[in-house]
């Protein structure tokens, strides 16, 4: 039964255009002792919906092991929480969500209570769910990694199944409870005030299950490894709309698959579109065209799996996980500026080459503003950013294998995705095993889609700008909320 996933047959590519930064200026930057931290891959591949590589992370005292995805729009670690469990039929539910944290296991944990969960740019792509907020003692990487432990940082508990993998947020931005006035320092803030880290940059690749031989995903806190990408010289700006900082150009979209020819989307003659690049979400999120041009070129059908969705709405052009299989990203927030490189794959046991970013030389030149419609479409570079195909063949595959397990779960998700759709408006998240016929198939699911632009429409509608302050709604007391965070799973269990 060996299955064509082991070699990479075809290769599309994403041809991204993006703006240059103009401007050169070098600072000299003077060496410090504090250098990157590497947070090692849990050396497993978790998730419902593909083969992610996860990171060690623990939280509370004592201390629980983790394993986490990073959230590049996050400010706080996503934990999976013994409720995400309680009447799900998942198979060894709280192993396979990343191991769950159980808050009242811990003695450091303190209890904020039950908010929304600060979600931005997947709102407009039909996400939701509340968090359970709390502070406590997180430390990097698990026992005998001997990397840095910061207490009192904010934890999210999760229960939903919209996420099923818990998250370290790597944004540095702080967490604003709208009952406190004081903002709280995030993780990737804390670590620098505590000289942890170089900086509050970061590098992040998501690792490829369809390498030979895989693939974990490298993420460096404080700097990058420069070993896990080919350098190009494009630089991003943030997209001084706070909250979306990595917003692209993408201006053509080409494949050289052989299966029915090579294709070309979103040719020049075309404007282009802008897409955020969100590693909190699985799937690309492209127009139709782009989409149908894709299942051509590969021969998709029905039964193929491809992490691509179709936009109803120039808001949703999104880069999800999936293009950070074969993408490098770098954030500097010092310069408020970002990279996206392709990504290489040193063979296993490789040593990294973990290169610190420093500050700006001089603290003195105040230049954080933003800098709204600093987005220019000019094009001045190329990358090349190459997406396996060989993904579509392994999750036929293992498609078919989860079938089996989860055809009894199907039937229950089923009804439960439509009794969903009529409360929220939005199937994302539902797919346990049932996913691989919502990608391309057209017609059952655009229904559901559609309502996707008019639920994200009311929240943009609030003020797009500072939306994270908004996001951080009151949900005024516990005894109202808890049953809110676990009626989820109390539905689940009634049906
Ligand atoms: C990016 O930001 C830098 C520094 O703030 C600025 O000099 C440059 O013009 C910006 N580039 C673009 C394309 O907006
Ligand atoms: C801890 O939480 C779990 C589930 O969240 C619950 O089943 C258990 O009874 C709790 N234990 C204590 C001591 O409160
Ligand atoms: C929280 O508020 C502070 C100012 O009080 C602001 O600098 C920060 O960006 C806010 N955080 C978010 C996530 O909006
Ligand atoms: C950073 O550390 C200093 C003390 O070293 C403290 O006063 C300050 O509040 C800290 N800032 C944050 C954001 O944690
Ligand atoms: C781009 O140009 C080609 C021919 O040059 C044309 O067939 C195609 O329709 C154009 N696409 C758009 C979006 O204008
Ligand atoms: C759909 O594609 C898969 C592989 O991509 C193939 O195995 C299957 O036979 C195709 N089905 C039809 C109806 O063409
Ligand atoms: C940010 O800009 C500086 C120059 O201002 C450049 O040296 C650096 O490579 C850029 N960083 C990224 C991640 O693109
Ligand atoms: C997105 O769609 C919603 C409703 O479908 C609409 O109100 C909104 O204006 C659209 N936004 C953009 C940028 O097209």
């Amino acid at each position: 039964m060996a299955r064509s996933f082991a070699k990479p047959m075809t290769l599309p590519s994403l041809v991204i255009l993006g703006d240059l930064l103009g401007s050169a200026w070098c600072a000299m930057e003077k060496r410090t002792q504090v250098t990157p931290l590497s947070i090692p891959p849990s050396e497993h591949w978790d998730g419902n919906d593909g083969p992610w590589s996860t990171f060690r992370m623990q939280v509370g005292t004592p201390s629980q092991n983790v394993r986490l995805l990073p959230a590049t729009g996050q400010s706080s670690m996503w934990v999976v929480l013994p409720e995400g469990c309680t009447g799900k039929n998942i198979d060894n539910c709280g192993y396979n969500r990343g191991l769950e944290f159980s808050m009242n296991s811990s003695s450091t944990w303190a209890d904020v209570g039950i908010y929304q969960l600060a979600l931005e740019q997947e709102l407009f792509l039909g996400y939701s769910g509340n968090g359970h907020y709390g502070f406590d003692t997180v430390t990097m990487g698990w026992q005998g990694d001997s990397l840095p432990t910061l207490y009192r940082q904010v934890v999210t508990g999760i229960a939903t199944t919209e996420f099923f993998l818990g998250s370290i947020g790597i944004e540095p931005r702080s967490i604003n409870f709208t009952t406190f006035n004081d903002p709280q320092p995030s993780v990737m803030q804390s670590l620098r005030n505590e000289s942890k880290i170089p900086s509050s940059s970061w590098g992040y690749t998501a690792g490829a299950y369809n390498n030979i031989p895989k693939a974990f995903g490298s993420l460096t806190l404080g700097g990058y490894d420069a070993s896990r990408f080919v350098a190009n010289d494009v630089t991003f700006n943030f997209s001084g709309d706070t909250g979306r900082d990595f917003l692209v150009g993408i201006q053509h979209i080409t494949s050289t698959s052989d299966v029915n020819g090579p294709i070309t989307a979103l040719s020049s003659n075309n404007s282009g579109i802008f897409a955020y690049i969100d590693s909190l979400v699985p799937h690309i999120w492209l127009p139709i065209d782009v989409c149908q041009a894709f299942e051509r070129s590969f021969g998709l059908n029905s039964s193929s799996y491809f992490p691509l969705r179709r936009v109803n709405n120039a808001t949703q052009y999104t880069l999800g996980r999936a293009f950070l299989q074969n993408a490098y990203i770098i954030a500097d927030y010092d310069r408020s500026n970002f990279s996206v490189s392709q990504a290489v794959f040193p063979g296993v046991g490789a040593p990294g080459n973990i290169v610190a970013i420093l500050p700006p030389a001089e603290p003195s030149s105040v230049d954080h503003g933003l800098k709204s419609g600093a987005i220019v479409g000019i094009v001045v570079a190329i990358l090349v950013i190459i997406i396996s195909v060989a993904i579509v063949t392994f999750m036929v595959h293992r498609r078919r294998q989860k079938q089996r397990k989860a055809s009894r779960l199907a039937a229950r998700l089923e009804e439960e995705r439509f009794q969903k759709a009529e409360l929220d408006g939005t199937d994302a998240g539902q797919e346990y095993g049932r996913k691989a016929h919502t990608e391309l198939d057209a017609q059952e699911n655009t229904r559901h889609e559609l309502e996707v632009p008019n639920k994200a429409a009311e929240v943009h509608g609030h003020g797009n700008k500072p939306a994270r302050e908004q996001l951080v709604y009151e949900m005024a007391a516990e005894d109202v909320l808890l049953p809110e965070l676990e009626s989820a799973a109390m539905t689940k269990g009634a049906q």
